[in-house]
C-alpha cells in the first residue's frame, strides 16, 4: 500500500480507501459479518481511510466502523458526513443548529468525541455561496467536536467555490474512467490550495468492474434498480450518471486496454491513481475478495501512454456527451 498527504491535515492516507455506503445500505442486502470481513480484509492490506455518512443505513454503516475501530489497534481516519438528513433537504436546512445536531448523532455512531473529518453532504448549490455554514464549520473545530472537515460535491463548479474557503480541507467529487472533468480545471486548483481530493465512484457502482451484463438484475432497494434516472437522487451517483447500456459498451472497450491477468476493477483504479492531484480513491467493497482486489491496484505499475490514450478514446467515443457538461 501507498500512501498520499491529505491536503494540510498532516494525514497520510491510503491510497486505495474504503467507501462505506454499500454496507449500509441502498445497495440490496448486506449481512453485516460479510460487512466487517471486508473492513477487516481491506485494514489488513493497509487501508487506513474509511468514507461513510449518518444517513448510509440510518447509522449502521457508521456503527459497523464503531465496532471495527474496537476490534482493531491501527490508526483508521474516517471520514464521515453530515446534511442529508435533512428533509426536505434545502439550503436552509445547512445552518450551526442543524449541524451540531447531525454531529452529536454521528459521534454517538461512532463511538467518539471527535469526529476526524466531516463533509457536507452534496448541499444545494446555494450552500457554496453561504459564508456561514463554513463559520459554523469553523466553530465545530473550535469546539473540539471535529477535527477537520470538507465537502462532498456534486459538480466542478462547487468544488472550485468550495475550495475559497480556507477550512476546507477536502473535497470528494466522482472521478474514473467515465468521468474526466474534475482532472482539468478542478485539480490544478486543489493542488494549488493543496485540498485533498477524495475520487469518489471510482468504478462507477461496479460497472467499471467488467462484471456487469445485460443480464444483470439488481434488487428493489439498490440504488442501481430505483435510481438509475435520479428518481431519488442525483443521477450522476449512479453508475456515473452513464446509462447502463452505453456503460457496458464502453467497458467492453475497455477490457483491451488492461493487461493480461489485471482485472478491470484494479486497472481503473489504477488509472485514478495516475493523478497526483487525488490523495485516494475511495471504492466500495461489501465482500473480503472486493476489497482485495480494489487494494491490488496500488501495486500495479503506472499505465502507459498508451493506456492512458485508450481510457481518453473510449471516453470521449462513448461518455463524454452524455457527462461532460452535466458535472
Ligand atoms: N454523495 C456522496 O457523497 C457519495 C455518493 C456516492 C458514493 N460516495 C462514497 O464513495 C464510495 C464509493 O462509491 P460507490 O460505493 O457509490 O461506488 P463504487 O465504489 O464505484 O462501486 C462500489 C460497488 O461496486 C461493486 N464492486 C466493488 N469492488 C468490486 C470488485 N472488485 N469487483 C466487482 N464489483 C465490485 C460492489 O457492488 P456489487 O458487488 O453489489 O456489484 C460495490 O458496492 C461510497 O461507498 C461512498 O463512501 C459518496
Amino acid at each position: 500500500m501507498h500512501y498520499r498527504e491529505l491536503g494540510r491535515t498532516g494525514w497520510k492516507v491510503s491510497e486505495i480507501s474504503f467507501g462505506a455506503w454499500a454496507i449500509g445500505g441502498s445497495w440490496g442486502e448486506t449481512d453485516d459479518a460479510e460487512s466487517l470481513g471486508a473492513l477487516h480484509r481491506a485494514l489488513d492490506l493497509g487501508v487506513n481511510f474509511i468514507d461513510t455518512a449518518d444517513v448510509y443505513g440510518d447509522g449502521r454503516s457508521e456503527r459497523l466502523i464503531a465496532r471495527l475501530r474496537k476490534e482493531r489497534r491501527e490508526t483508521v481516519y474516517v471520514a464521515t458526513k453530515a446534511g442529508r438528513r435533512l428533509s426536505p433537504h434545502t439550503a436552509d436546512g445547512y445552518n450551526a443548529a442543524n449541524l451540531a445536531r447531525f454531529i452529536e448523532d454521528s459521534l454517538r455512531n461512532l463511538e467518539t468525541d471527535c469526529l476526524d473529518l466531516v463533509q457536507l453532504h452534496c448541499p444545494p448549490t446555494e450552500v457554496y455561496y453561504r459564508p456561514e455554514v463554513f463559520g459554523a464549520l469553523d466553530d465545530l473545530v473550535r469546539a473540539g467536536k471535529i477535527r477537520h472537515y470538507g465537502v462532498s460535491v456534486e459538480k466542478v463548479e462547487e468544488a472550485l467555490k468550495a475550495i475559497e474557503y480556507p477550512g476546507v480541507q477536502t473535497v470528494q467529487i466522482i472521478f474514473n474512467a467515465f468521468r474526466h472533468r474534475p482532472a482539468e480545471l478542478f485539480f490544478p486548483e486543489a493542488r494549488r490550495r493543496q485540498v485533498g481530493v477524495l475520487a469518489r465512484v471510482p468504478l462507477a457502482s461496479g460497472l467499471l468492474s467488467g462484471r456487469m451484463s445485460r443480464a444483470s438484475a439488481f434488487a428493489a432497494d439498490d440504488h442501481r434498480n430505483f435510481n438509475r434516472s435520479g428518481q431519488a437522487f442525483d443521477r450522476g451517483e449512479t453508475f456515473s450518471g452513464v446509462d447502463f447500456e452505453t456503460g457496458l459498451q464502453a467497458v467492453e472497450e475497455l477490457r483491451s486496454a488492461a493487461p493480461e491477468g489485471v482485472s478491470l476493477a484494479s486497472f481503473c483504479l489504477r488509472w485514478i491513481l495516475m493523478f497526483d492531484a487525488v490523495a485516494c480513491a475511495i471504492p466500495g467493497a461489501k465482500r473480503a475478495a472486493q476489497a482485495e482486489e480494489n487494494v491490488a491496484a496500488g501495486g500495479l505499475p503506472p499505465l502507459t501512454t498508451e493506456q492512458m490514450r485508450k481510457v481518453r478514446d473510449v471516453y470521449d467515443r462513448y461518455i463524454r456527451q452524455q457527462v461532460h457538461a452535466r458535472w
